[in-house]
């Protein structure tokens, strides 16, 4: 069998490994804008690519005679690669384009949300122009402000938090509407917290709940990431959920994936991505992806046991229903090591050093600590991954680039235990001229979430 995977971050380092795991050992192809040597260990063949020419990329499926394909970003499926793939013969994992319009137009999906009669949306209003905006920003008087197009998870601003009051968030609308239309929307609050689900176009398999970490800084301060870090419990729920609103997550993304063949005339096969923020009142909907999320697909995929190309398998087929989907029933804390002056002013061309690791996929060899490049390193009790996101090697050397650098999985038991797992190995075995965020994951953070539904909760 042979995989196509197109992409080439922490995201798709999990994907690749997780195919590789896969017992009926298939062939990885991999096509990515830059190589991540993480993949490129595992890939029979690296296709380097503008990862939005759905042409080429299709092109190069069809002359390796690739059986099926997986898209990892939201670039290329927003430029049509699963079209193009579907369009050649190969089933595909990965939303068409007008599918993943859910993530790459926020307008687009508020607006589907609302016609399908789903749960969770805010109140909302989607604006071309600055005078109509800034009047419906007086009437919620607290709002988030959403550039409506793509923005790699750092566009949107919120009251209470990067918006100290109406007028700045007034002027950050002014700003998004120089380039795009503005989303304006009812600010919640409460906890926020990922559910991810494998789609099939009409049956869905979710992933254990994931908590991200937005903030590049300890205690949720300094600018917006791509998320810094993220942590499961062992099991389904994070620890500040429960149960029954669990389910009201679930129904909500039921109703959704229902929704699609009405509204596009087409299925969604790939995977549902749920940012939920739960509120006093029950899960509410930040935003969907159609995709998994980087670093949330670090955490749920290394708890994968199923098989990765039976899964795939099952969703382009529609047969999801057929099988049952297994996660590990251990904690995962991953910690993202990025750049020294992440994000704003990143220092790229850095040297990095993995003690055992470089380009390799197997066990470094060393005893305790030391990390294993995309494979799992069995502890007496807890277990260590370590996936290579945006980073380049060069005479057997990795370098940064301007964007986040080595996903550090811990698994295990607690929460507590995965998160001395993930950071001994980024205190012991990475170094360069990097930064993460020790509180990922730690009791007290987690602790602090907890309270905080608590006392919401307590306020109804
Ligand atoms: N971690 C957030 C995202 O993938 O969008």
């Amino acid at each position: 069998m042979k995989i196509l995977l197109v992409g080439g971050g922490g995201r798709e380092h999990a994907v690749a490994a997780a195919i590789k795991r896969s017992p009926q050992h298939p062939l990885l192809y991999t096509a990515m804008s830059k190589k991540n040597p993480g993949i490129a260990a595992l890939s029979e063949e690296v296709f380097i690519c503008d990862e939005k020419d759905a042409g080429a990329i299709a092109s190069f499926a069809k002359e390796k005679g690739i059986d099926m394909a997986f898209v990892g970003p939201e670039a290329p499926l927003s430029a049509g690669v699963s079209d193009a793939l579907w369009a050649a013969g190969v089933p595909t994992v990965g939303p068409t384009k007008n599918c993943a319009k859910i993530e790459t137009d926020k307008a687009w999906a508020r607006k589907f949300i609302e016609k399908h009669g789903i749960e969770g949306n805010p109140k909302y209003g989607v604006f071309t122009d600055y005078e109509p905006a800034a009047a419906f920003i007086d009437e919620l008087s607290d709002v988030a402000v959403k550039p409506a197009g793509l923005t790699g998870g750092k566009g949107v601003k919120v009251m209470g938090d990067q918006l100290p009051d109406i007028a700045a968030a007034k002027e950050y609308t002014k700003e998004v509407l120089k380039g795009d239309s503005v989303v304006i929307e009812e600010r919640f609050i409460g906890e926020e917290f990922t559910l991810q689900a494998l789609v099939d176009g009409k049956h869905l398999a979710f992933c254990p709940t994931v908590q991200d970490h937005k903030r590049a800084y300890e205690g949720d301060l300094g600018p917006n990431t791509g998320g810094m870090g993220a942590y499961t419990n062992a099991g389904a729920l994070l620890p500040f959920i429960q149960p029954d609103e669990y389910e009201k997550a679930k129904q909500i993304m039921q109703a959704t994936v229902s929704a699609f063949p009405r509204e596009t005339g087409a299925e969604f096969k790939g995977i549902l991505y749920g940012q939920f923020i739960l509120t006093k009142n029950g899960p509410k909907l930040i935003e969907y992806n159609a995709r998994f999320g980087d670093p949330e697909a670090m955490n749920v995929l290394s708890l994968l046991e199923s098989d990765m190309a039976a899964v795939m398998k099952a969703i382009v087929t529609g047969t999801l229903d057929q099988m049952t989907i297994e996660f590990s029933k251990k904690a995962t804390v991953c910690k993202y090591a990025v750049p020294a002056g992440y994000p704003d002013n990143p220092k790229k061309d850095a040297e990095i050093q993995v003690i055992g690791g470089a380009g390799n996929t197997g066990s470094t060899g060393g005893a305790g600590n030391t990390g294993s490049i995309g494979s799992v390193l069995k502890g007496p009790s807890a277990d260590l991954i370590i996936y290579y996101s945006s980073v380049y090697e060069k005479d057997g050397i990795i370098y940064t680039t301007n964007s986040r650098s080595i996903g550090v999985v811990g698994l295990a038991s607690s929460i507590e235990e995965a998160e001395k797992i993930s950071q001994d190995a980024l205190d012991k075995v990475i170094t360069g001229d990097l930064f993460f965020r020790r509180d990922i994951g730690t009791p007290a953070l987690v602790q602090k979430r907890i309270d905080h539904m608590n006392e919401l909760r307590g306020q109804k």
